[in-house]
Formats: structure tokens, C-alpha cells, sequence
């Protein structure tokens, strides 16, 4: 299961016609099907609010509709999975991780269902969607590979003659898990299937704009094996179900992925509760830079930045944000640039041949319009990709580059398909990375350099959680490029590694002089 004998499951070739044929068929045939979510906590009857659904891409498109969870059920799931906890901590970690396999098998064989509502209700393109899947299949595999070594066997620690000592792992208590729209099962799954299998019983709180998506990962885990009373689901808005969870001291720990400003707040209700410390794991933002020096290939710097900018519309917290351009060749590379967005085709992810779709709600449109007007007296804009009238139905923001004289102007995170170009003097590189660090965030960045000199120095000096080198700076592969940032970007822990366990256990040191 581990190490050299665990796999990272198989994508799909979408160069070969036929299965781009079956995949759109797929989409064509889900097309009108609606959907249900609503919370899920055994024994519990929510007949709360109710509110339609609609996907991102086209204002009247109905996906499903959702019952919002009321506190009634939010207190009930809070004391089941407390009480479930003690029994969840002791299961074995073999049959924990066993349920974990299984649902990376329901996932792989609901793949057109989670297909179609990813792509309706999150509006995330075919090929986003399906690494998505992937990812999400790859981690269920990897944290049970992985809490079978934490927490499989006691580790023996050295001792005197007739004493033994033994290090073991287990669950903390109640963890809830928040979760953000944008990869709304890799990431969802990602956090709930960590706790789960490290022994921890999970209330998940899934993003409002993707419920849908959430509910039907959430029966398969429960058709997966994971117990109804360890795994609860509660659907609604993060700030009503929020205040409600983290001032209960029945929680042992939180792990939340989404903006820094919404970790930093869930910090301050978990700290002024009473009762015991909590454990957060929070994943957030970026101001995310990519730096090119002169020596950059041209061709394979502009496609990295292009894909890195606007691939999933901008919304990643990898995404890159800022590209620093060397003078002698920052001309060169803004036209090429260009010519580059023109080709880039933007419309409904239902149509497998689009790039880039829409951004999530009208609320991420404002967002995006008004930083540009904030920018206006500072910035110039360089091109914005002209729109079809018809998409005017859906959410949809145009790829736009901006040229800014620094990087001090960006203040929060830009979280849209919006590139922002910074010339500098090719001598100024310390500067740069001064001025990188500088923005608080920690998590990508990108370097495009054939010197070794400035990728080492690029390397040793960013404090970033992942760097990326003459390639995309999108797309962490789980085992392969464990994910996370530092300081505004997140606690550190890295999403699909060999330590992001860790942080979901407690250590227990049994001495024992026999
Ligand atoms: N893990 C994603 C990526 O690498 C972002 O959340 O793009």
C-alpha cells in the first residue's frame, strides 16, 4: 500500500477521441438530472430552509437544492460524534483504512456522476474536474498507506534492562472539517478521510456553492463503511454552522482550507472557548509569484505562467498571481503573452473544448471588477480577453493582464483568472524576493531560469511552502509534491505527505518496567 508499493491511480488519455466522446456523452446525459443535499446525522430529521441551486456557468441551469442544517441537528451531530469517539479511536486501523480504500474504489466507479456535478455545480473545467477525482481516489489510498505505518504498530524506543517505552498514535476526539468550493472533493475528501483514518470522528462542513458535490462524497463514504455515528455532514452557511461548532469544547480539532482571513477567525473562536486547546490545520491563500531571468526558455516560460494564471479560471491557492519580468525581455514575453490569451477559449464547462470557465458566483465577479478599478491609477491594462455576449448567463470573468510597477500594491489575494506583471532590473533579483517575502503569504512560487545561481538563490531565500522550477506551478501530485504554505498561506502541514498525519493525532508514551 506504501512507499514502493502504493500507485497512484491511472488518468484518463484525453488526446484519444473516443473517450473525449463517452466523456461529453456522460455530460450530455446527466445534463437535466437534479440533485439533493441536505444533513446527514444519524437519527436526525432536518426539515430546515431549503434553497435552490444553480451552476455558476449558467443562471438557470438547476443543479439541486439544499436543506440548510439547523442547530438542532448541528447539536446533535456534535454529541454523536463525541460519543462515537471513543469506540472510532480503539477500531483498528486496518479496518479504518480499509473503508478509506473502499471509497477510493466508489469514487473511481462513480466517476461520470462526480464528474457531472463537479463540472455543473462548480463549474470547473472537464480535465480540472477529472484530476480532481483522481486526486481525491490517490489520497483516500495514501493516508491509509500512510496511518497504517503512524498508527499500525506501537514504535519501540530504547530503555533500560526491563523497561519497556512505546510511542503510539491515536485519534484526538471531534474534528471538523471546512471545506473550500474550489476542489470540492480532493480537498473535501482530503481533510475528512486524514481525520477519519487517524481515528478521529468528523462533522464536515462542506463550502455553500458545492453541497451537492459534497453530499454524494459523503454517501460514499458512508456505502464505503464509515460508520453513520462517526461521520456527520452538515450543509449551510459557514458563519451560522461555524459559531455554533467552534465555541463547543466537545471539538478537538479543526481543519479548514480557504481564505486567511476565515482561518484567522476561526483561530480567535477556538481560543476564546473554554475547555481544552484545539488543534487547527489550516491550508489558506497566496500572493503568488513566478520570477523569470533572462536565461528563461521564452516558449515554455509564457505556456507555464499562461496555465499557471488562468488554468480552473485563476482559483487555486496555487494559482500564480505575479510574474517578474527582467527588463531586456519583458516586451517580448508580454506580447507573446497575449497572443497567447487570444487563443484561450472561455465559455461552459459543460463543452469539453473550453479552457477556462466561469468563477463562482457573482460575488467573485464584483471581487475581481473592483480590485481592477482599485488598481486603475496604478496599473495598466495590458489586454483582457474580449467575452461572447451569450455568457452573460453565467459568472464568467475575462483572463486579464495587468502591469504593475510592485508588488506592495496587492494586498489580499486576487482569487480570479487576473495576471499582474512586475518589471524589474535584472540585477535586482535579492530585491524581488525581498519584496515576495514581504507579503506575508508563503505558498507557491515559480522560477524560470536556466542559471543555477538564481535557481539556488530563488530557492534558499523565498519562504514558500512549494517551489516549482521550469515548469507550471499548478497541480501538486499527492506523494509526489506534498502541498502546503507557511505563514499567512497556512499551520504548515503539507496536503498528500508523509507527515500531514501527524497533525491529526495525539502521542502517547507507555513506560512499562516489566
Ligand atoms: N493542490 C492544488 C494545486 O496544487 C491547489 O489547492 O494546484
Amino acid at each position: 500500500l506504501f512507499g514502493q508499493q502504493r500507485k497512484n491511480s491511472q488518468g484518463l488519455n484525453l488526446n484519444d477521441l473516443a473517450m473525449l466522446e463517452k466523456l461529453q456523452q456522460d455530460l450530455d446525459q446527466m445534463a437535466e438530472r437534479t440533485w439533493q443535499a441536505y444533513p446527514l446525522v444519524a437519527g436526525q430529521t432536518n426539515t430546515g430552509e431549503s434553497r435552490p441551486l444553480f451552476s455558476p456557468y449558467d443562471r438557470d441551469c438547476l443543479v439541486g437544492h439544499l436543506t440548510i442544517s439547523n442547530s438542532e441537528t448541528i447539536e446533535r451531530a456534535l454529541q454523536q460524534a463525541s460519543a462515537a469517539f471513543a469506540n472510532w479511536r480503539l477500531c483498528p486501523v486496518e479496518t479504518r483504512a480499509a473503508y478509506c480504500c473502499n471509497a477510493a474504489d466508489l469514487l473511481e466507479q462513480h466517476r461520470s456522476e462526480l464528474l457531472s456535478l463537479i463540472v455543473r455545480e462548480g463549474g470547473r473545467t472537464v480535465s480540472d474536474a477529472l484530476a480532481e477525482i483522481r486526486e481525491a481516489v490517490d489520497l483516500c489510498r495514501y493516508y491509509a498507506a500512510s496511518a497504517l505505518e503512524l498508527c499500525g504498530q506501537p514504535q519501540l524506543l530504547p530503555g533500560p534492562t526491563g523497561e519497556n517505552n512505546q510511542l503510539l498514535h491515536y485519534g484526538r476526539g471531534v474534528f471538523v472539517c471546512i471545506s473550500p468550493w474550489n476542489f470540492p472533493v480532493a480537498i473535501y475528501l482530503g481533510q475528512i478521510i486524514a481525520a477519519l483514518v487517524t481515528g478521529n470522528t468528523v462533522i464536515a462542513k462542506p463550502a455553500l456553492q458545492t453541497s451537492l458535490t459534497a453530499m454524494l462524497c459523503m454517501q460514499l463514504l458512508h456505502q464505503a463503511g464509515i460508520p453513520h455515528e462517526v461521520l456527520h455532514f452538515l450543509p449551510g452557511e459557514g458563519v451560522d454552522i461555524g459559531r455554533q461548532l467552534l465555541g463547543d469544547t466537545r471539538v478537538a480539532g479543526v481543519a479548514f482550507t480557504g481564505s486567511s482571513t476565515t482561518a484567522q477567525l476561526i483561530n480567535r473562536q477556538l481560543a476564546n472557548r473554554s475547555g481544552a486547546i484545539a488543534a487547527l490545520i489550516a491550508e489558506t491563500g497566496g500572493q503568488n509569484v513566478m520570477i523569470a531571468d533572462s536565461s528563461a526558455h521564452e516558449e515554455q516560460l509564457v505556456s507555464d505562467a499562461l496555465h499557471s494564471a488562468f488554468n480552473s479560471a485563476g482559483q487555486r491557492c496555487s494559482a500564480l498571481r505575479v510574474l517578474f519580468l527582467p527588463e531586456e525581455i519583458a516586451d517580448k514575453i508580454i506580447a507573446r503573452i497575449i497572443g497567447a490569451m487570444q487563443l484561450l477559449r472561455v465559455g461552459s464547462p459543460a463543452n469539453i473544448s473550453n479552457d477556462i470557465g466561469p468563477v463562482i458566483d457573482q460575488h467573485a465577479v464584483a471581487a475581481l471588477s473592483a480590485h481592477i478599478e482599485k488598481l486603475q491609477p496604478y496599473a495598466k491594462l495590458i489586454y483582457q480577453l474580449p467575452l461572447a455576449a451569450e455568457l452573460n448567463k453565467g459568472h464568467f470573468f475575462p483572463p486579464t493582464l495587468l502591469e504593475i510597477p510592485n508588488l506592495s500594491l496587492l494586498e489580499q489575494e486576487i482569487f480570479g483568472p487576473i495576471l499582474h506583471v512586475v518589471r524589474y532590473a535584472s540585477n535586482d533579483l535579492a530585491n524581488v524576493v525581498t519584496a515576495v517575502n514581504a507579503t506575508g503569504y508563503g505558498l507557491t512560487l515559480g522560477v524560470h531560469s536556466r542559471i543555477k545561481a538564481t535557481m539556488q538563490y530563488v530557492q534558499q531565500h523565498a519562504q514558500v511552502g512549494n517551489i516549482y522550477i521550469n515548469r507550471n506551478m499548478i497541480g501538486a501530485v499527492v506523494g509526489v509534491q506534498p502541498f502546503g504554505g507557511m505563514k499567512l498561506s497556512g499551520t504548515g502541514p503539507k496536503a498528500g505527505g508523509p507527515n500531514y498525519l501527524h497533525r491529526f493525532v495525539t502521542e502517547q508514551t507507555v513506560t512499562n518496567n516489566i
